[in-house]
Parts: structure tokens; C-alpha cells; sequence
């Protein structure tokens, strides 16, 4: 049982800054997953958890023990990368214990017993004398996992582990490592993913990274519902959060907002007074609109693009803004021909409103006069 504590946690390569000032507090045992857009440190961050990178500022602590000057070894350490580089001239068995045949004094019967389990928790025992060629990506993935397990460590990294597998495989190896998590009980892992499924699926707790510094930190569910600003509103969701520009009119314990392309909707958040006028910008999730026939819904346009995905429809609706599309995503097949006329609705719970520089205003919650 290790936690990770970061303090403020700087990375330069000379005149390049990466990670300007990280703090988070990773809990033992707790899986926790960082997103962000390409380049923006995630990599980075995890090396230098692992200590393959030299900290530029800040205090790591595993364990509750600084280990800004230890090895990756001395760190008590695995880390799993998105190419599995396995030994390809020695069986599954050799790749697993590789490692450990080179620690002075683990003995024989001990590392088979390691190897063994290790196969057991990732259900490749049947694998354990082919080589690695004999192997599908899913499979060889779990080795380099494996290979990671009968180490034995006490804080697990992976960097896009899944990201080499075809769909299906991700899903089935993205499902074992929720497993492997739950069997390690006790295990810390931090782990990084392009991938939203990944993440909102394996995370206890997201870490949204933006140009190497933290957005925002929560459970899945606190990210997706109640996003701090504009950028996590817009990074988490498929598609995208729609967003329109939009000017508070009136304020007091609700808020009336008249959206750019809409009519006026009524939130339930308490602004103060002196934001009557204010700019700001109006966020629906696409999958919170609903066609509807009502006279006043607020959103009305011209469908001008359908996208059936099986479980869902995507309506793209021309509601008379020049840049952006505004996006329905509805259940099931909607039978709504390119060119329809269409009245969307949301409830007013489900949108978000943000103030001019990004922040979200919160239900209930009282901002200070701009
Ligand atoms: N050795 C290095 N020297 C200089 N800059 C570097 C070095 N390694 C990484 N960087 C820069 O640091 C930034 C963060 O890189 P990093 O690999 O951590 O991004 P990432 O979030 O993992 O991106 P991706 O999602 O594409 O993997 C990038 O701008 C990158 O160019
Ligand atoms: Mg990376």
C-alpha cells in the first residue's frame, strides 16, 4: 500500500518548461487516470513518477518517502508502455522472469511461484512456454503486464497501454486490467489514455492535464457533470458539449441567458445582480436534448446532417450560427430526414453556464461581482 504525493512539481528540458507546478495527492490503491490533449505532459508527469526523468522542482513522495533522488528501482515501481518490446527469442515464461533472474537472491522456486500467479491473474497460463510471435497483440500486451506483476510493485504506470490493440482487444484487455486493479487489492495505479471510455470506465479519479498544468480533478461522474471551466466541459463527452455564446439578462437565485442561435432559458444558478449583461457561455451535452413540439422550446434550425450510429442517432441542426454545429445526440434510430425542421429542449439542470473567462457558475453557488 503506497500513496503518491506530488508538491509542486516542475519538469524543464533547459529553456522548455513542461509541468509548471503539479500538485495531487494519489491515494493507496486508488486508479487514477490522466487525459489530456496530445503534448500536454501526461507522459512526461508519469516518467517522472517513475524516476526515468529527472525532477526539474517539487517534492515526490511514495510511500510517504521523499524519493526525489531514487532510482526507478528504489521506487518500488512498474511501468507498462503502449509498445510491449518483449524478448522475441524467449518464451512468455523467460519474458516474465527476466527481471527478477537478474535480482541477486530471489530464488528459483520463488520467481516460478511469482510468474505463475502472475499467469494466473492475467489467464495466460496456457501461453506460458510459446514465443512471443506465437502470440496475438491482446495476449503479448497481458505478457508485458505480467512481466510488470511478478515484480511485485507497489505503484503500477501504464502509458496508453491499449492504445496498439484493435477495438475489440482494447475492450477485453482494458476489462482485465479493471480486473487486475480489483485482485491487487491494495495496489496503486496511475494511468495515461487518449481514450474517454478508458478513463471514465477504469478511473476512480480523472486528472484533466492541460499545457502542463491540472484543469481539474474528480471522480468521472463529478468531471462530466459539474466541470470546473470550459475545458474539461468541452474534453470530456463524445461529442463535445455544445457550446454557444450566449449573455446573462437577468440574474437573482435563477438566471435568464440568451444564447447566440436561441431563445431564452431560464438556469437554475444564482448570479449576483451585477451580472445582469455580463458575457458568458451557455454549455448543453449533446445528449440532453430531446425533439420536441413545443412552441417555445429554445433551440430551433434545419437538420443538416444524420449520423445512425446503432444505439444512437447524431442530428447536426443549423440553429443560425456561422462556426460551430450544433449537435442532438438522440436514443436509438431517429428517423429524422437531412432537412427537417427541428424544436430542441434540454432541462434547465442539465445545462451549464460559464462566465466569460471559462469558470463555471455553479447551482446554488454565488459568484463575486465582476
Ligand atoms: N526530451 C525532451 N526534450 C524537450 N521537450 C520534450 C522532451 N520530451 C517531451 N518534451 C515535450 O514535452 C511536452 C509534453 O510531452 P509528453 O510526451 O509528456 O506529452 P503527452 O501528454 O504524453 O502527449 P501524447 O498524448 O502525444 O503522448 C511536449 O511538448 C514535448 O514536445
Ligand atoms: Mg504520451
Amino acid at each position: 500500500m503506497a500513496n503518491v504525493k506530488l508538491t509542486g512539481i516542475r519538469k524543464a528540458y533547459g529553456a522548455v518548461k513542461v509541468l509548471h507546478g503539479i500538485d495531487l495527492d494519489i491515494q493507496a490503491g486508488e486508479f487514477v487516470v490522466f487525459v489530456g490533449p496530445s503534448g500536454c505532459g501526461k507522459s512526461t508527469l508519469l516518467r517522472v513518477i517513475a524516476g526515468l526523468e529527472d525532477i526539474t522542482g517539487g517534492t515526490l513522495e511514495i510511500g510517504g518517502k521523499v524519493v526525489n533522488a531514487l532510482t526507478p528501482k528504489q521506487r518500488g515501481i512498474a511501468m507498462v508502455f503502449q509498445s510491449y518490446a518483449l524478448y522475441p527469442h524467449m518464451s512468455v515464461y523467460d519474458n516474465m522472469a527476466f527481471g527478477l533472474t537478474l535480482e541477486k537472491g530471489t530464488a528459483k522456486s520463488d520467481i516460478d511461484k511469482r510468474v505463475r500467479e502472475a499467469a494466473r491473474i492475467l489467464q495466460i497460463e496456457p501461453y506460458l512456454d510459446r514465443l512471443p510471435k506465437a502470440l496475438s497483440g491482446g495476449q503479448r500486451q497481458r505478457v508485458a503486464i505480467g512481466r510488470a506483476i511478478t515484480r511485485d510493485p507497489q505503484v503500477f504506470l501504464f502509458d496508453e497501454p491499449l492504445s496498439n490493440l484493435d477495438a475489440a482487444l482494447r475492450v477485453q484487455t482494458r476489462i482485465e486490467i479493471a480486473r487486475l486493479h480489483e485482485r491487487m487489492e491494495g495496489t496503486t495505479m496511475v494511468y495515461v489514455t487518449h481514450d474517454q471510455v478508458e478513463a471514465m470506465t477504469l478511473a476512480d479519479r480523472i486528472v484533466v492535464l492541460n499545457k502542463g498544468h491540472v484543469e481539474q480533478v474528480g471522480s468521472p461522474m463529478e468531471l462530466y457533470k459539474e466541470p470546473d471551466n470550459l475545458f474539461v466541459a468541452k474534453f470530456l463527452g463524445s461529442p463535445s458539449m455544445n457550446i454557444l455564446p450566449a449573455r446573462i439578462e437577468l440574474t437573482g437565485e435563477s438566471t435568464v441567458v440568451l444564447p447566440e442561435g436561441g431563445r431564452q432559458v431560464t438556469l437554475p444558478v444564482a448570479t449576483p445582480g451585477a451580472m445582469n449583461g455580463a458575457a458568458a457561455h451557455l454549455g448543453i451535452r449533446p445528449e440532453d436534448l430531446a425533439v420536441t413540439s413545443s412552441e417555445n422550446a429554445p433551440f430551433r434550425g434545419e437538420v443538416t446532417l444524420t449520423e445512425s450510429l446503432g444505439e444512437v442517432t447524431l442530428l447536426y441542426v443549423d440553429i443560425g450560427r456561422t462556426d460551430e454545429s450544433f449537435v442532438a445526440k438522440l436514443p436509438g434510430e431517429a428517423s429524422i430526414a437531412r432537412g427537417t425542421v427541428v424544436s430542441l429542449e434540454a432541462k434547465p439542470e442539465t445545462m451549464r453556464l460559464f462566465d466569460e473567462a471559462g469558470d463555471a457558475i455553479r447551482p446554488g453557488q454565488r459568484r463575486a461581482a465582476a
